[in-house]
């Protein structure tokens, strides 16, 4: 019998970790390698962010303990972020305060879920999601979405997957790992589906929000329905809008009851999140939002980039997503063909491994996001180097026998 507990056995380390970590080992043993695996923007942090985190730390305001589920005055702002930014009223009693949006997530779905009961997932979806719902014990039911749909849920797929036994669904829009984005009228779709069924509770997972182009105007839940308020969680954080995934700070808002025992739980684990971090939180979301726009103008031509030169390689298909940084190509049209190493191509892991080993160029397989065979690419790097790997996977493919 192992030491380790049964609950260990259920999950895996994070893929996308993984590919980011093998990249840098290849770079730091000299060999010429453009790591697309990584899941965070390459801009700094805005310097008003910083110079708010120094302050409180040169205040001593950064030095104790805080309440366990935020500041007040963190959770001040992030109600005013609601009001403002999606026309929700909460109250501070409804915020919790993490230590990344991925401590949130975890802390709402452990506080919630027993044996046996079903998380709904549209899949491709974020890797931690399953994992996180199987550490619960409970069950993740994947619904399979299609590329010629977007990647997007339908409402005939969502009705199909609810049982008397599903607790959540978890939504994600703009989505990682698709980029897909759900309009106004597709939200209303799903929450039209979800207004059948009142025992179903949905945990948005909007940490994207503010990542879409093109004029595309993002939807919340809880705002398109106001009738699901009562059973959304709404997850937000600054990790990718605010480029501060490394000052891990997440939150979400919801039912009071909710709220409590997720604050209970973060109470006998890690405390409050990182003080300094929260005074910056509070910057990030009552300071100037005007270099958002100016990130997305250069994400978008990324993302045009992308989708173009993908589409210029053999046997990739690249659909133009809404949000993210993200592009989420099929490789099916590559499947069966020979790799220059001799490799036969017969899943997406065997693509990504020989793209990395011929051409130094790091991606994430689609069927680690529980969709393939596919590849994601983030292109949340520069501009230069993003050109540069699209080039290489071009020549990759049509070196395929
Ligand atoms: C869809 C999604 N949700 C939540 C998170 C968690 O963000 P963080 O814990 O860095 O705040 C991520 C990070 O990759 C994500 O992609």
């Amino acid at each position: 019998m192992s030491f380790l507990a049964e609950a260990i056995g259920r999950i895996k380390p994070s893929p996308t970790i993984a590919v980011t970590d093998k990249a840098r080992t290849l770079k730091a043993a000299g060999r010429d390698v453009i790591g697309l695996g990584a899941g965070e923007p390459d801009f700094d942090t805005p310097d008003n962010i910083k110079q708010a985190a120094i302050k409180a730390i040169e205040s001593g305001k950064a030095s104790k303990y805080t309440s366990v589920d935020g500041i007040p005055e963190l959770k001040a702002a992030i109600c005013r972020k609601f009001k403002r930014e999606n026309g929700l009223d909460y109250k501070p009693s409804q915020v919790s305060v993490g230590t990344g949006g991925k401590q949130v997530l975890y802390n709402a779905l452990i506080a919630t879920l027993n044996p046996g009961d079903e998380v709904i997932i549209p899949a491709p979806y974020w890797v931690s999601y399953p994992d996180i719902v199987l550490l619960a014990g409970a069950t993740p039911v994947a619904v399979k979405t299609r590329m010629e749909d977007g990647f997007k849920m339908k409402p005939d797929m969502l009705e199909r997957a609810i049982t008397k036994n599903t607790k959540w669904l978890i939504f994600n829009s703009p989505s990682n790992p698709s980029g897909a984005a759900y309009s106004r009228a597709e939200v209303k779709a799903l929450t039209d589906v979800l207004m059948k069924h009142p025992h179903v509770w949905v945990l948005t997972d909007d940490m994207y929000e503010h990542l879409v182009y093109d004029d595309f105007v993002f939807s919340t839940p809880a705002q398109v329905e106001p009738l699901l308020y009562e059973r959304t969680l709404t997850l937000n954080g600054v990790s990718k809008a605010y480029c501060m995934t490394g000052w891990r700070i997440g939150y979400a808002a919801g039912p009071e009851p909710l709220i409590k025992a997720m604050a209970t739980l973060q109470s006998q684990s890690t405390t409050n999140p990182n003080a300094a971090a929260q005074w910056a939180s509070v910057e990030a979301l009552d300071g100037p939002q005007d270099f958002i726009p100016k990130h997305n103008k250069i994400f978008k031509e990324r993302r045009d980039l992308c989708v173009s030169m993908l589409n210029q390689a053999k046997g990739i298909h690249c659909p133009k997503p809404e949000g993210a940084f993200y592009v989420y190509p099929s490789c099916a049209g590559t499947m069966g063909k020979t790799a220059p190493s001799g490799k036969l191509l017969k899943t997406d892991e065997d693509f990504v491994t020989e793209l990395l080993e011929a051409e130094g160029v790091a991606v994430v397989q689609g069927t680690a996001f529980g969709l393939g065979p596919a590849f994601r690419i983030s292109y949340a790097t520069d501009t230069k180097l993003v050109e540069e790997a699209c080039g290489r996977i071009q020549r990759f493919c049509g070196n395929l026998k």
